[in-house]
């Protein structure tokens, strides 16, 4: 009996003892993680004077931490841009666009709280905006919108014969979404309406968001404030080449809208990095389906032009022009290049193609947990060697 006591005062002891220890380092460690972010922000670019690489960050501000603060749960809000996330999705993506929302909020967001807009083109059901609502952090406003019918489905002006003819074409020849109206519809509201919605109308800056993406490394800056305070427009992470039979006259048709409107071509434009030598598209775009950028870029007058235009030609429908190539193209006439701004230290992934950070400590600094060997960036079917090459950008 008494051996027995013995024991388990002692077994007590140990429980007792570890729990002390375990609750210790816990303290350490979250004491520690709170130091990293207001660090971050002088060690992203290496010394200077060899490089003059842009895509490493540079004076990025960093949010103001209360000192002693644990990441989590800091009282006052940092100074917010005018900022909203933008995710279109259905009910059906539930799972997929939760997983994306957690990975944001954990890499980022949490530390921040942004608001999200989430669009769909029918009601998000009940149990979509629960779930949505449980992972975003209590800070962030969480909106759900339903898309104007108009600013959706296929406009009257459209020859549905034509239409037709060139979905089933296409899926004969099996182009990607080649029959889908529906892709169609997206492609179209994400190029010309996502920014005039109601519930983003509020909003400057946007960063898009789809179901089933990854981000690989924390996001110790505020992209949206760097993009504000370093004169930015359009980011990105992966650019590439478009398929072409998806844009066979989409190319002549932002030829000719040049023709008719001179006055819109910005004089340090990008078209270098899209032109080729016989005046063809190289097929190099930006892949939409992440961007940081600024809606009242897409509002303006340029933009509206361009896109009214596009659409009047009706190549939404009778080809099937994505909003990646149409936003690129857009963002190559009517910008300043140096507008464009490469966002090296976010990693990213859509299947297939994972953008890993490369540059300067971007990879350590962002505790990034994809390969960087494995990066698209220099993969034969990316176009960041030429983007590089056009901006006078050393190469990796
Ligand atoms: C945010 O930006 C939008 C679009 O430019 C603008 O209408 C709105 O007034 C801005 N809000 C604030 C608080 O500045
Ligand atoms: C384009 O931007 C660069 C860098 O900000 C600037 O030096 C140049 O003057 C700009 N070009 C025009 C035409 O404004």
């Amino acid at each position: 009996m008494n051996r027995i006591a013995r024991f388990v005062v002692a077994a007590l002891a140990i429980v007792v003892g570890l729990h002390y220890l375990l609750a210790f380092t816990h303290e350490g460690y979250a004491k520690a993680t709170s130091f990293p972010l207001g660090k971050s922000s002088t060690t992203a670019s290496p010394s200077t004077s060899e490089s003059k690489d842009h895509r490493v960050l540079e004076n990025v501000v960093s949010t103001p931490l209360n000192e002693g603060a644990h990441v989590d749960a800091f009282p006052t809000s940092p100074q917010l841009a005018n900022a909203t996330f933008i995710i279109l999705c259905r009910n059906s993506d539930l799972a997929s666009t939760i997983r994306s929302v957690r990975e944001i909020e954990d890499r980022f967001n949490h530390r921040y709280g942004y608001p999200y807009v989430f669009l769909n083109e029918v009601p998000f059901t009940t149990q979509f905006q629960e779930r949505l609502g449980n992972v975003v952090n209590k800070k962030s406003k969480v909106e759900f919108g339903v898309i104007p019918h108009e600013h959706w489905y296929q406009p009257d002006h459209i020859d549905e014969d034509k239409a037709k003819a060139g979905r089933e074409k296409m899926q004969k020849d099996n182009v990607i979404y080649g029959g889908s109206v529906s892709y169609r519809n997206m492609c179209r509201f994400n190029s010309g309406f996502f920014f005039r919605h109601p519930l983003v109308q509020k909003y400057r800056w946007y960063w898009r968001i789809e179901p089933d993406v990854h981000f690989h490394c924390d996001i110790n800056h505020d992209p949206f404030r760097y993009m504000e305070d370093h004169g930015k427009t359009y980011g990105f992470t992966i650019t590439m080449y478009e398929y072409e039979a998806t844009i066979q006259t989409l190319w002549s048709t932002v030829k000719s809208f040049m023709s008719k409107h001179p006055e819109y071509i910005a004089p340090d434009n990008a078209l270098g990095f899209m032109e080729k030598e016989d005046g063809k598209y190289n097929l190099c775009h930006f892949w939409s389906n992440f961007e940081i950028a600024d809606m009242d870029f897409w509002r303006g007058e340029a933009y509206t032009k361009f896109f009214e235009y596009l659409d009047e030609q009706g190549g939404f429908y009778y080809e099937r022009w994505g909003d990646a190539p149409v936003h690129s193209i857009g963002a190559a006439i009517f910008l300043n290049r140096t507008q464009i701004h490469f966002f090296d230290e976010i990693g990213y992934e859509h299947n297939p193609y994972t953008h890993c950070p490369k540059l300067g400590t971007n990879w350590k600094d962002g505790r990034c947990s994809c390969d960087p060997a494995k990066s698209f960036d220099y993969d034969g079917y990316s176009c960041m060697a030429k983007w590089d090459k056009f901006m006078g950008l050393p190469n990796n």
